[in-house]
């Protein structure tokens, strides 16, 4: 084999990873383009530990090379055996407190973080703020329900949130152990059956005019065949804009089928008995299926095709094939649904909706 080969190799794999990196700089998905509070703090904390790791690579790798250039054997040199330490004091010391002294550095802020990102008081009962919005987050295999238990509000899949506040989580899971995280905003946190987990995060206007107002969501813990594909997606909006939401949904009522094909789509809906597992009403909580009262607002099909009547169609016709192992395969005669029933009952979910 070419002696310059494995080189060659080396260099095209940093070379294909470096690309494949740089396509993690999306601001509505990466961790380094931080969007609120909790994820600057997150993101300073990582830039420090990586300083000072960096720090001690670059020490260490200068002592290395010059221990190997000043001290190499010489011509000449063969018999001679240099002489020989033991236990230096003065070296022990300095490698003892050296790192003490770097652990000190990192400690100090990652503690104080911590308590500052565990300090959920204003949605603790003795120290409730009565403005701050409290969303209950269940996780289920594969899709998230965002529940606003002062408003009265229910919704899936989507996460609607005021920017420039803090916003208040209690999370828990129905079925399995997922994990919350938005990555460009904060987290993450497990959700689980036996026990609800608090925490609050906060979407800056700033980072979420950046992402074009939309911030991807995921589950961060392995949960079954489709864990990569439950995501959500979260929708951050200037207070007033948020009030407004809150208000609509609070007020709306079930959609009434626009047209004749809306209709024909609506009574499929029984007939197919989807209605058993979703509910349609902003109020109404099922814990089988998202719930659909806004589905028409949406911006993705399943959490994870863009938001077109073709992919809903395709999610409607083979759910198995766009999300293995989820709960709605099965659960009625996919397979022998004809086009003219698909495209009745896209009609009518696409026509769900909430706002105008
Ligand atoms: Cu839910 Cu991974």
């Amino acid at each position: 084999m070419k002696k310059w080969l494995p080189n060659m190799r080396f260099f095209s794999l940093i070379g294909l990873m470096a690309l494949l990196l740089a396509g993690c700089g999306k601001p509505y998905l990466s961790t380094l383009q931080p969007a609120g509070e909790v994820a600057d703090m997150q993101y300073s904390l990582m830039l420090l530990s990586t300083s000072i790791m960096v720090l001690v690579i670059i020490v260490v790798s200068i002592l290395f090379i010059y221990v190997l250039v000043r001290f190499r054997r010489k011509k000449g040199d063969e018999a001679i055996i240099p002489k020989q330490v033991e236990g230096s004091h003065k070296l022990e010391m300095i490698w003892t407190i050296i790192p003490i002294l770097l652990l000190i550095v990192f400690a100090v802020p990652v503690v104080s973080a911590t308590f500052k990102l565990a300090d959920v008081s204003p949605m603790e009962e003795e120290t409730r703020d009565e403005n701050a919005i409290i969303v209950n987050v269940t996780a289920n295999l594969y899709w998230w329900e965002f529940e606003y238990p002062d408003l009265g509000v229910i919704t899936a899949q989507e996460l609607i949130v005021p920017t420039d506040e803090r916003v208040y989580f209690n999370l828990k899971a129905s079925d399995v152990k997922h994990s919350f995280w938005i990555p460009s905003v904060g987290g993450k946190m497990d959700t689980n059956t036996d026990n609800v987990n608090k925490f609050w995060l906060e979407f800056s206007q700033e980072g979420t005019d950046k992402a074009n107002g939309l911030f991807y969501g995921k589950c961060a813990e392995l949960c079954g065949p489709s864990h990569a594909l439950m995501d959500f997606k979260v929708k951050p909006l200037p207070r007033e804009e948020f009030d407004q939401w809150v208000s609509d949904m609070q007020n709306a009522e079930v959609s009434e089928p626009v047209n004749e094909l809306a209709a024909q789509g609506e009574e499929l809906f029984t007939q197919y008995n989807c209605i058993a597992c979703h509910a349609i009403d902003t109020g109404e909580q099922r814990p089988t299926a998202p719930n659909l009262a806004n589905f028409g607002e949406r911006s993705s099909i399943a959490g994870r095709y863009e938001f077109t009547e073709e992919n809903l169609k395709k999610w409607i016709k083979d759910p198995e094939s766009a999300k293995p192992g989820n709960k709605m395969t099965g659960s009625y005669d996919h397979e022998g649904m004809t086009e003219e029933e698909l495209d009745a009952l896209s009609e009518y979910l696409l026509n769900l909706k909430v706002q105008d």
